[in-house]
Formats: structure tokens, C-alpha cells, sequence
């Protein structure tokens, strides 16, 4: 599945103490137009898995080609995440990351368990843009889309 290349986004909720959570996240994809729904999975064993699993919301943030950092930041487990980095929250409550070239802000639309992930997918509410290069994942590896990209669909 790593030979498949994707964008990585940072997802982001509330825990039940109202403490921002937050994971990196490369199973992100557009579900539906209309609605406007889009989803992602989550690992049964990604400490985040039950808060994500019952939250009412989540905010998405696609990131862009300078923000290799932070998809350390939220993939290691050793470290405080949110300390490390500028975020706010936003009128709904959730956590807003700076920087990324779209947010998408959902309420949870229905929670599937398959297998050793559950698909979570989200009714967009609310978009953020700024659009720049994005960031990609190919084979295990993260990096901006190379400036040599060319095509047009
Ligand atoms: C590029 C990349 C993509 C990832 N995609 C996902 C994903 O789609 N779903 C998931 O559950 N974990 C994914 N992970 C792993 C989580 O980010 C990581 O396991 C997790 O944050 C570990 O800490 P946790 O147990 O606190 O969640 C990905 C990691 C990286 C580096």
C-alpha cells in the first residue's frame, strides 16, 4: 500500500478534558460531493483511537510541502505534541494548526470499524484555504510535490 501516493493531513479533536489531540494521517480522501463528506482511518491502536471514535467533531489540515515537521511531531508518541507547535482553537472548539494549505472542520457523519482501523468520515462544515505546494507520501517516505510535476486533468 506504500507504492500508492498520497497527500498527509493532520487530524485534530477535543478529548474528553477539552485537551487538543491530534494524529498524522496519509488515508485521507473525498468520500462524497453532496453532501460534502470526506474520511479517513484510524488504527486500533493509536492511543487516539477511542477519542477520535466517539468525538462529535474533527478538523482535518492538509499540509503543505514545508510542513515535514509537524508529520514527526504527530506520529511520535514520546513528546507533547501541541507544545511543539502554534495552534489555536477555533469557534467550534477545535484545534487549528497554522500553516496548512486547507482545513476542512467536520462533524463526525458515521464511525465504521473494519478490520484493525475504523473509517471515520465527516460532514465538512467549514473550509480554510491557502493554497501552496502540497505535501506528499510515496514508500514510506514525505516530501513536497517536486516542482518538475507536470499534467494536467
Ligand atoms: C505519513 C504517515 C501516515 C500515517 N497515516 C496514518 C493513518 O492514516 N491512520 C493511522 O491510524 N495512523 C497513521 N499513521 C501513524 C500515526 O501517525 C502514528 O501511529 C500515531 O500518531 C502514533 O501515536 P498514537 O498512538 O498517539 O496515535 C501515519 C504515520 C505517518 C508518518
Amino acid at each position: 500500500m506504500a507504492n500508492y501516493p498520497s497527500g498527509v493531513v493532520i487530524v485534530t479533536t477535543t478529548n474528553d478534558e477539552g485537551l487538543p489531540v491530534g494524529i498524522a494521517a496519509n488515508s485521507f480522501t473525498s468520500l462524497s460531493i453532496d453532501p460534502l463528506l470526506v474520511l479517513w482511518s484510524i488504527g486500533n491502536k493509536s492511543s487516539s483511537y477511542d477519542i477520535f471514535n466517539h468525538s462529535k467533531q474533527f478538523a482535518v489540515h492538509l499540509l503543505a510541502g514545508s510542513q515535514l515537521e509537524l508529520v514527526n511531531t504527530f506520529s511520535r508518541k514520546d513528546i507533547d505534541r501541541f507544545e511543539q507547535i502554534e495552534w489555536s482553537l477555533s469557534e467550534s472548539g477545535l484545534p487549528i494548526i497554522e500553516g496548512a494549505y486547507a482545513t476542512f472542520e467536520c462533524d463526525t457523519f458515521e464511525t465504521i470499524v473494519a478490520g484493525d482501523h475504523a473509517i471515520i468520515t465527516g460532514s465538512v462544515k467549514h473550509i480554510t484555504t491557502n493554497i501552496q505546494n502540497p505535501l506528499l507520501y510515496h514508500q514510506r517516505r514525505v516530501g513536497p510535490l517536486p516542482l518538475t510535476f507536470h499534467g494536467n486533468i
